[in-house]
């Protein structure tokens, strides 16, 4: 396994180029199965799970070239469907769930694995299940499978209310409405930029779609898609990531393609700790206002609300800060698992439940750590660069998954970082 060196160093300068989205880029590949027609999606990530997800769609069926180093994904689905996704592949990514309401709205069956839990809960998919259910929808769950029919042969419009606004639901219940017969009005829909991008490839491929961003979003069914190609969106989680960079460390840098209104209330936490953000022709460039930043409380919410995939980034900033913060992790029952890995650098952190409670220290200290998660792992990099010595964060098959080319982008702008092999 590989391992990535640390050494705390000075303030950061340069620019960062951010990358399409992961988030959007897992919506809108299943969102192929919806047409016999290609769609093409171009700006798309370099990362893990973006092979993973290749890999489940090709085993159902579909045909899937790429371009430019993986920046241009085609993909086809107009031969035979296999409406089977396997356990051995959906373990590996949560989000091969999102295949569940492509398959019903082509095929009008599915046997789809339950992905199981991860490091940061348990994961269930009621919400998704009980809106496909109100769209006549049998489901049963048989050794570890949901096997889902649309008993009437197609998918019914429906109205559904959302307990909470999950976005993967939104996702998987927005792509079946697209070919199920009448309208589907989802009530209490996750409004995240996600969601809006997969609207916009949907209505390119012929779907008709209206109030994706709010909590209420109507889709009129029709009788088939069409081909479309589509950039995908900024990945609003890589950029935040990056502008802590500098809030961490000093410095100024410049985000290219960064966009505040991806992140609205990440910049306003960041304003208030003292960390100065200002829109460029070429995106966003950040800086700390001088010294220590301030200590400040955080809430995560669904969109607009502060992303909880930004919370684990937050911590490291806020363990340097003066005076103490309140994190409180909203979205998921266990996301501090990266509280133990910042102690061992000398952060002074007091997890309580769904709350974690902050007190910032001068300097943390460099030390061996280990990454537990996607976002935990960022989180200790950005620690390793502002501790002193030397920080070796293991286990970055993590990072893997959602952070393409990290060593280079945080060298560039002059970071201490290197990647090496582990035992
Ligand atoms: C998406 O996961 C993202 N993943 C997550 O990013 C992100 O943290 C999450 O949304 C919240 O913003 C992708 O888009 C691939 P949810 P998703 O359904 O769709 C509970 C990352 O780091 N819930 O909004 O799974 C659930 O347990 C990843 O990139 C149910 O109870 O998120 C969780 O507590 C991590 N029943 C909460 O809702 C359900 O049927 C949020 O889940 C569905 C969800």
């Amino acid at each position: 396994m590989d391992a990535i060196l640390v050494r705390g160093g000075g303030p950061l300068h340069g620019t960062i180029p951010i990358a399409g989205a992961k988030n959007a880029c897992l919506t809108l590949m299943p969102a192929t199965l919806l047409s016999e027609e290609p769609l093409t999606l171009t700006n798309a990530p370099r990362l893990s799970d973006i092979r993973t997800m290749t890999q489940l769609l090709q085993s159902l069926g579909a045909e899937i070239t790429t371009l430019q180093e993986g920046r241009v994904i085609s993909m086809s689905c107009h031969g035979a469907i296999n409406t089977r996704a396997e356990y051995d592949i959906v373990r590996k990514m949560r989000a091969s769930n999102l295949v569940l309401g492509p398959l019903l709205a082509r095929e009008g069956y599915a046997e789809v694995s339950l992905p199981g839990g991860c490091a940061i809960g348990a994961r269930p998919m009621d919400i998704h299940t009980d809106g496909l259910q109100k769209m006549g929808v049998s489901i049963e769950l048989r050794d570890g499978y949901l096997y889902a029919k649309a008993t009437g042969g197609r998918l019914q419009g429906a109205v559904i209310d959302f307990p909470f606004a999950s976005v993967g639901a939104t996702e998987n219940i927005m792509m079946a409405a697209t070919l199920a017969k009448g309208t589907t009005v989802i009530n209490n829909a996750a409004r995240e930029p996600e969601i809006v991008d997969l609207a916009d490839c949907l209505r390119r491929m012929g779907a008709q779609i209206d109030g994706d961003g709010t909590s209420t979003i109507t889709i009129q069914g029709v009788d088939r898609l069409g081909a479309a190609t589509h950039p995908v969106v900024t990945d609003r989680i890589e950029l935040g990531t990056y502008m802590l960079a500098p809030a961490i460390c000093g410095g100024e840098v410049e985000l290219l393609g960064g966009r505040i209104d991806l992140i609205g209330a990440f910049c306003e936490k960041l304003d208030a700790a003292g960390i100065d953000i200002t829109e460029t022709e070429k995106g966003l460039k950040v800086k700390r206002r001088n010294g220590r930043v301030r200590a400040v409380d955080v809430t995560t919410e669904p969109f607009p609300g502060f992303p909880t995939d930004l919370q684990a980034q937050m911590m490291a900033l806020l363990c340097t800060a003066e005076g103490t913060s309140t994190l409180e992790e909203k979205i998921f029952e266990n996301r501090f698992m990266h509280a133990p890995e910042l102690i061992r650098m000398g952060a002074k952190v007091d997890v309580h439940g769904g709350k974690a409670i902050v007190t910032g220290v001068e300097k943390l200290k460099g030390a061996p750590v280990m990454a537990t998660d996607l976002r935990a792992s960022v989180s200790l990099i950005l620690a390793g660069m502002a501790a002193e010595g030397e920080t070796k964060v293991s286990r970055v098959y993590h990072l893997d998954r959602g952070y393409e080319h990290v060593v280079s982008k945080l060298s560039g702008v002059g970071a201490n970082i290197e990647r090496i092999k582990d035992e």
